[in-house]
């Protein structure tokens, strides 16, 4: 296994600049949901948007519930993710009349939220917010409402704190760059 070193061009954010958005963004979250009556629920899309759910869990006030759902597409991981998404992995909990908050790690083309959001609203809930720490705006297919958002980054391939890399790395503290040149993908 390579050591990220050898092909990260770059520390895009750093750990403590991270740590300290996931905080304002938990806070704004609190206030909006201070006074909802029905349950909150927060569903994580696996797997990348993990690390993000449990530190932003971590800060949160207001009583929640998390689930988690899975959903695959053509050109899943792989550096593109395209239409054609199907779910993998349902939800355990029924969603009607509760409040759905998905958190996500990315979004980029925008498909794979949008497909989402098509899905559950079908599932009548109380509400169905957004909540992502990066926004690659550059890359957008689909119209997406974003409803918190961590950062707007450029169009630069990013890993770490929950994105991968053929499937690691997602343990790395920071979001970084990688170097498309130095980097070997496991043989
Ligand atoms: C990433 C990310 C989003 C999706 C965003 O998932 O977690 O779900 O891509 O891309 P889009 O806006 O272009 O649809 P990925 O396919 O890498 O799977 P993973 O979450 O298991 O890493």
């Amino acid at each position: 296994m390579q050591n990220y070193k050898n092909f990260l061009s770059e520390i895009l954010i750093d750990e403590e600049t991270l740590q300290a958005r996931i905080v304002e963004v938990a806070a704004e979250i609190n206030r909006d949901y201070a006074d909802v009556q029905e349950p909150l629920v927060l569903i994580c899309i696996l797997r990348g948007g993990m690390v993000f759910l449990v530190d932003l869990m971590r800060h949160l006030n207001v009583l929640h519930q998390i689930d988690f759902m899975a959903i695959s597409s053509y050109g899943r991981g792989t550096r593109e993710s395209h239409g054609n998404i199907r779910l993998t992995l349902d939800l355990q909990s029924d969603i009607r009349d509760k409040h759905i908050l998905l958190v996500e790690d990315i979004i980029d083309s925008g498909n794979t939220i949008s497909y989402v959001l098509e899905f559950l609203q079908t599932r009548q809930p109380k509400s169905l917010k957004v909540c992502a720490l990066l926004d690659k705006q550059e890359r957008r297919e689909a119209v997406v409402p974003i409803h918190y958002r961590g950062f707007a980054i450029p169009n630069k391939y990013v890993f770490g704190y929950g994105l991968d890399l053929d499937e690691y790395y997602r343990n790395l503290p920071f979001i970084g760059v990688v170097d498309l040149e130095k980097y070997q993908p496991p043989g």
